[in-house]
């Protein structure tokens, strides 16, 4: 079977993807202007919109009808992913986002900061608008476990005790907690308030599914293509940040290889990889990406199983091809 490309999956959903794509940076209308201006450099350089697919696939996957509101909560959805990305970027002291230099580099931390949490104030604001406290709650609870993963993450900068639980609990916050939003938002668009089953298998789904993502992403870190990803590469070495290939590449040389041990471990340590070809081969030759090849394989499967409990239509298959999407980029 032949993989289906990003456009096959979203033709199934063409007009609202695009009128969804439009509302993104169409809903901001700040009187400050340079919010303006950074905002555009950000939103309008691209970017998959792939937690916003999800929402109205998933929308149209329980009706088969154009839902205004799935439209309105995608765009909401990748306003808050933007913001998580600009503050991110920060915090990573990244140079290249979505193809364009990110915007701490283009203006400076301050203004990107500030300029996110814009972003998150007025991801709030519309979403007042829904008049449903369960969504609003859906989506504050989560931009707070967002948060406290991505400082979770800080905490385990440079500590190579790191285990695999760790990371587990914080891609499930700063990654897994988003597409689980974006998944049962759109159940709560349709009155499944009180359909537990339902809210459960999706909110599974988006879990395993963003896991899924965030260890590929990790192992695409160590071999990926700049230009592709439209980031720098080779950024978690760089920032000592143990992610699932580091944590992974340790283990396996630790009591083995003392010399190469020795050499990741300050890298991590340290933050200062001067040797960093070196170090990457090593993650790369070590057998750990297949570790994480394999851990990623096993949460798409978890995220497909969930997916086969909801109703079989062509936007239930769309999602599936997302997750088969998703995992190919491994190989
Ligand atoms: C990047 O997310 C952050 C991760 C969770 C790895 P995406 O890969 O979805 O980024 P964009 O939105 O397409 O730029
Ligand atoms: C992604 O984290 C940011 C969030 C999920 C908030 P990473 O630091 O791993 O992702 P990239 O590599 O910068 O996109
Ligand atoms: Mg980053
Ligand atoms: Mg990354």
């Amino acid at each position: 079977m032949t993989t289906p490309t990003y456009a096959d999956i979203l033709s199934v959903v063409a007009d609202d993807f695009a009128m969804m794509d439009k509302q993104v940076f169409g809903s901001l209308n700040s009187k400050v202007q340079l919010i303006m201006k950074v905002s555009d450099h950000v939103i309008n350089a691209g970017g998959k919109r792939m937690r916003p697919l999800m929402t109205l696939l998933i929308s149209r996957m329980l009706n088969d009808e154009q839902h205004k509101q799935a439209l309105e909560l995608g765009a909401i959805t990748e306003m808050l992913h933007t913001a998580t990305l600009v503050h991110d970027d920060v915090i990573d002291e990244s140079g290249l986002r979505r193809g364009r230099p990110t915007a701490n580099a283009t203006w400076n931390n301050a203004t990107a900061v500030l300029v996110g949490d814009y972003l998150i104030a007025r991801s709030f604001n519309l979403l007042t608008g829904f008049g449903d406290m369960t969504l609003l709650k859906l989506f504050s609870d989560g931009t707070c476990d967002i948060a406290e993963g991505e400082v979770l993450q800080l905490q385990h900068q440079h500590n190579i005790d790191t285990t695999e639980n760790d990371y587990l609990q914080i891609i499930d916050g700063k990654t897994s907690r988003l597409f689980m939003m974006a998944c049962v938002g759109a159940a709560l668009l349709h009155g499944r308030h009180d359909d537990r089953q339902l809210l459960d298998v999706l909110s599974d789904f988006g879990q395993h599914f963003g896991n899924a993502f965030q260890m590929i992403d990790d192992v695409l870190d160590f071999m990926g293509d700049s230009e592709t990803m439209g980031k720098n590469l080779g950024d978690d070495l760089a920032e000592g940040k143990p992610t699932l290939p580091i944590i992974k590449t340790l283990q396996i040389l630790k009591d083995k290889d003392n010399a190469n041990y020795d050499k990741l471990r300050i890298a991590v340590q340290t933050g200062k990889a001067n040797n960093a070809g070196e170090l990457i081969e090593l993650v790369r030759s070590s057998g750990a990406l297949d570790y994480c090849k394999k851990r990623a394989l096993e949460e798409t499967a978890l995220a497909q199983t969930a997916l086969m409990k909801l109703p079989d239509n062509q936007y239930r298959h769309a999602l599936y091809q997302l997750t088969q999407l998703a995992s190919a980029r491994l190989v």
